[in-house]
């Protein structure tokens, strides 16, 4: 009977949902870009991964000086680059700073989405390896939020063990990743992103500018209103080159963590490069009840800067000139 009244819900989730369908062409999504994100993807450029799939990047040169490391920003899940735009207009006055480098991963913003792909931690650690390689950059500081911290950690397991990367890290920015599986608390979009079935179903039919509306803002505090078109940004790049389907795959990173958390716990812990931790409370995925307290329990090495308690998931975003002054501050 239970499996009978599943199937049924699945049916007509299926038949309403395909009523609804509108898999959008990118030259409509195009149309409803707000200035600002229009004039980002203009600045960017593609390079080619593994010689076969596109990966939006933007370099931009600030100083020439081959001797300055340069400023690598990497975002999070579900979002994309985009996510630094803020940030991006302020770290372009610094003359510290050979260039500012971002790009969005493979199944991400403006980069090709394959669905027939492995996606990875591991492949985005070489991602960033890669397009630094290519662009020649060999000393970075490194800025990450979200999964972007995940990937951070991996790359520190590589410079561990006899360095593997291509490039040298001098300073490490973290912001509101998942470091800690066990106090993580995932929204309820990510579970069902999750569920085999009902993940390619809702993927499909009901990613929907509303639901993800709701959804999203939920993450966010209340120092800084999102704006209509702001949300609409965040949605469009997710959406780019049919996104949505790809993001029962790319959440795998939720697994990966679950599987491989000790020793990415173990490379931040053990990583001789200063770090610092910038944590925006009113998150609800990193409880502020608990996050903070395990940082300071679990990795004594890390500096911890937490923003104002109307900061969440985003403090790029959300409170960009303070990210901004922790961030020179931290560099100097
Ligand atoms: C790469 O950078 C190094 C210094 O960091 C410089 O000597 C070299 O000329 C650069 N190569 C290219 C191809 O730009
Ligand atoms: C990190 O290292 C410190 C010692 O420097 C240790 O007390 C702590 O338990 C370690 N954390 C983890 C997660 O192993």
């Amino acid at each position: 009977m239970k499996r009978f009244l599943s199937i049924l819900t699945l049916l007509v989730a299926f038949i309403i949902g395909s009523y609804y369908y509108d898999q959008k062409s990118n030259e409509i999504l195009e149309a409803d870009f707000s200035q600002s994100l229009s004039n980002w993807f203009k600045l960017g450029n593609f390079f080619l991964y593994k010689n076969f799939h596109k990966i939006f990047y933007i370099n931009e040169e600030l100083v020439y000086e081959e001797n300055l490391p340069s400023i690598v920003l990497l975002h999070g899940f579900p979002t994309s680059s985009y996510d630094y735009q803020k940030l991006w207009n302020l770290l372009r006055q610094d003359n510290r700073f050979k260039s500012i480098v971002t790009f969005d991963y493979l199944g991400y913003g403006f980069s090709d989405k394959p669905l027939d792909y492995e996606y990875s931690i591991f492949d985005m650690a070489d991602m960033v390896d890669r397009l630094l390689l290519h662009l020649n950059i060999t000393s970075v500081y490194l800025v990450a939020h979200d999964v972007g911290d995940t990937v951070v950690q991996e790359l520190l397991r590589r410079e561990n063990l006899n360095s593997q990367n291509h490039f040298k890290i001098k300073k490490l920015i973290l912001m509101n990743g998942g470091l800690f599986t066990d106090i993580y608390k995932p929204i309820i979009t990510q579970e069902i992103l999750r569920t085999k079935y009902l993940n390619s179903i809702v993927s499909r039919y009901f990613f929907k500018y509303t639901i993800f509306k709701y959804s999203f803002s939920k993450v966010f505090g209340s120092l800084t209103r999102l704006s209509e078109q702001n949300l609409l940004d965040f949605y469009n790049c997710i959406r780019y080159n049919s996104g949505n389907l790809v993001l029962p795959l790319t959440i795998g990173y939720m697994n990966e963590r679950l599987q491989y958390g000790e020793a990415w716990t173990d490379a931040l812990n053990e990583t001789v490069i200063p770090t610092l931790f910038i944590y925006g409370p009113a998150d609800p995925i990193n409880p502020r009840n608990k996050f903070p307290q395990k940082i300071r329990d679990l990795l004594p090495n890390v500096k911890l800067s937490i923003l104002s308690e109307l900061v969440g998931h985003y403090p790029q975003f959300e409170d960009t000139f303070t990210v901004w002054e922790l961030i020179k501050k931290f560099i100097n």
